[in-house]
């Protein structure tokens, strides 16, 4: 495991391009932009965008999240770190009451929730340092899709109904995303003029015109006039980052995935990492199982003590990230026996559901993972008047009290508490995976089973298989605390649930399957490009003929 930037030598271009979405609105509109001489880092702009206005639910400029990005033409790699970052007002104890409990309300709905968002910059920076394009051109296909609108699906009604109630009480929120009868009916048509002008002043004038100007008032204006705290100044300060992939090599496979301030990266490569000390192909598919979720246990236990955002904490990443390290973690994994989450060395304190994930591949073999989100869905239900912005509760993300779960149940100390200007520590993953002739991009939303959803996915690959697998695969979890494998409805037969719990596991089924994973894979000693789409969601991948000639 080693930090790095260099890609693998030089490669062939991919005979097509592709593009897999949550949406076919979205896959559609980078399809467009393609086509009309774009790169993959326009195309991003552009499904991006068109998620933000079809999938409010799960990602939106009001937002933030990463793009991972590889150049063709030099082997740049990068991830652009549009995370939003708390405003300078917020306190290590703002969701706490007099009593010192959380307040599970005050961080998940209603403008206190919201951390300043980073995807209007985070698109703003594609097009001024890797796009072809104007941003005009790339964000076009959005504004369209937000005045013409769009007609609300299952997924759709099924995120709005779960969100409903707390959405009732911003009368002028619930009239966009559920119509004037506070219902989302199957069929109805969801315009958003607001949206649209919005996102047209982000084309026009770039950052200004979302942070500045009249949104920028209007932002503040509704923010404060519900209980939330961002300044002129918050949005004036807010930057993204570029920052260098973690980079893991896994059983010939090199791994470029998200760095901190997600957690996705470091918790992979210390699971990986274990991984390597056991031959897991000479193991039974139970054996293997049981395995690979004592790694996620692991990991997920020095996830919670050690991450959270690189400009504010120091991050032992070194450790965490080295093989000695892993090595000695993996010491105590018994083949027969789970590992109490509690026999683990105690945690130091000294003190999704929701998301989106699209993944780009052009025709110069431009590349794009990009994992986004508002956070819970639908965000903090909250649209400030006259903006169409919908705002994240990503403050949520946050551990708002030492070891006290958030809403995904995962736990944190100091590394993760609130502070000002600081942005909270997430679990997206967009990652790339390379072999030398094939290449992977993936990932997915799913909260803190977004890391364990990326690893099953990335041993699918490994084991040679293709996208429509990947996105196929079963899924299970393990995240420390609290201490059980979750895994989806029917992820596991009778006979492997009796395995694991023979094994000492505490099993939970969810209710119902999870994630919403979309892959390409570029086989390019074959010549070949696939690209899946979750059977789970609604979203569609396309593979296409792009010819360079074509571009600018
Ligand atoms: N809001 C989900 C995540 O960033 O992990």
């Amino acid at each position: 495991m080693q930090m790095a930037v260099a890609a693998l030598g030089s490669v062939p271009a991919p005979p097509q391009a592709a593009i897999a979405s949550a949406h076919p609105a979205a896959t559609s509109a980078g399809r467009e932009i393609l086509e009309a001489g774009g790169n993959a880092f326009d195309a991003a702009i552009a499904v991006a965008a068109a998620l933000a206005v079809v999938e409010p639910y799960s990602s939106g400029i009001g937002g933030g999240g990463f793009f991972l990005l590889h150049r063709a033409a030099d082997g740049h790699e990068t991830m652009i770190d549009a995370r939003e970052k708390a405003p300078a007002a917020a306190t290590v104890d703002m969701y706490l009451d007099e009593r010192g409990e959380f307040v599970r309300e005050r961080s998940l709905n209603g403008p206190l929730s919201s951390a300043i968002p980073g995807t209007p910059a985070g698109l703003v920076h594609l097009a001024d340092h890797y796009g072809r394009l104007s941003l005009k051109e790339s964000l076009e296909p959005a504004i369209r899709l937000a005045t013409n609108g769009f007609i609300v699906k299952a997924r759709y009604h099924r995120m709005a109904r779960f969100r409903q109630s707390a959405m009732v009480v911003y009368p002028s929120t619930a009239a966009i995303f559920l119509g004037d009868d506070n219902h989302a009916e199957l069929g109805e048509v969801i315009k958003q003029p607001d949206l649209a002008n919005t996102l047209r002043l982000l084309a026009e004038q770039g950052t200004a015109g979302f942070y500045r100007g009249e949104i920028g008032y209007r932002l503040i204006a509704g923010v404060r006039a519900h209980g939330g705290i961002w300044t002129q100044k918050d949005l004036n300060d807010y930057e993204v980052v570029e920052r260098e992939p973690v980079i893991i090599n896994y059983g010939g496979i090199r791994i470029v995935t998200a760095p901190p301030p997600s957690s996705g990266g470091v918790a992979m490569a210390e699971a990986f990492n274990i991984l390597s000390q056991f031959d897991l192909g000479a193991m039974t598919p139970n054996t293997r199982r049981h395995i690979v979720i004592e790694a996620m246990r692991r990991a997920y236990r020095d996830r919670a003590e050690y991450l959270g955002d690189p400009d504010h904490v120091e991050i032992p990443l070194a450790q965490l990230l080295s093989v000695d390290y892993a090595k000695f973690l993996a010491g105590d994994i018994s083949i027969d026996h789970a590992t109490p989450s509690e026999a683990l060395r105690p945690i130091g304190v000294s003190k999704g559901e929701d998301t989106t994930h699209f993944s780009v591949l052009d025709t110069q073999g431009n590349r794009v993972a990009a994992t986004l989100s508002v956070n819970y869905p639908f965000g903090a239900v909250f649209v400030p008047d006259g903006t169409g912005v919908l705002l994240n509760n990503e403050m949520d993300d946050f551990s708002a009290r030492p070891m006290t779960p958030n809403a995904y149940g995962l736990v944190g100390v100091d590394a993760n508490a609130i502070a000002p200007g600081k942005r909270p520590l997430s679990s997206m993953t967009p990652t790339f995976l390379e072999t030398g002739n094939r290449v992977g991009i993936l990932g997915t939303p799913g909260g803190s089973r977004i890391i364990s959803m990326v690893m099953i996915g990335i041993l699918d690959f490994a084991s040679g298989n293709k996208p429509e697998s990947w996105v196929r695969a079963k899924r299970y979890h393990h995240q420390y605390l609290p201490d059980e494998v979750q895994f989806e409805l029917g992820g596991l037969t009778k006979d492997e649930q009796l395995d694991l719990r023979q094994r000492g596991h505490r099993l939970r089924e969810n209710n119902r399957n999870y994630g919403n994973m979309h892959a390409i894979l570029w086989r390019q000693s074959k010549g070949e490009v696939s690209a899946a789409s979750d059977p789970r969601g609604e979203g569609s991948a396309d593979v296409f003929d792009v010819s360079i000639a074509h571009q600018r």
